[in-house]
């Protein structure tokens, strides 16, 4: 089921960025789906490494595109992506302590923030890049 479904929607015009943020969505809702289930306490320690270093190595190639455009609001790009990073890891936080991570919880932190950052704020540098070609 996942948290959100890739859709056209979220495609911000740059491939490679577009790429990245299909993957990134696929295993951030791989991680989400087994969160409910029993049992599989190994698998989500390995799950959440997974995310936690996808959503580095994205964050950290979308970083450079964006200096790369000099890109106007990469101080606040940054700082999003530092809020959002801070959040994942303290459900590694919790999952490595064997600590209750309520799917709910993690629905709310990042279902809309996901959308709105993708479709919105990562839509500002694809423009800039897209008008210096
Ligand atoms: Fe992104
Ligand atoms: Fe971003």
């Amino acid at each position: 089921m996942g948290i959100v479904t890739w859709g056209k929607e979220f495609e911000i015009g740059v491939p490679e960025m577009d790429k990245q943020h299909q993957r990134w969505i696929e295993i951030i809702n791989n991680f989400y789906d087994n969160l409910e289930r029993t049992n599989v306490e190994n698998k989500l320690k390995e799950m959440i490494n997974e995310v936690l270093d996808y959503t580095h190595y994205h964050f950290s190639e979308e970083e450079k595109l964006m200096e790369s455009i000099g890109f106007s609001e990469f101080d606040g790009q940054k700082k999003m992506h530092e809020t959002i990073t801070g959040k994942m890891k303290e459900y590694k936080r919790k999952i490595d302590n064997n600590e209750m991570l309520m799917s709910i919880t993690v629905t709310n932190e990042l279902k809309d923030w996901l959308k709105n950052h993708i479709m919105v704020e990562d839509k500002k540098y694809a423009d800039v890049y897209n008008s210096k070609k």
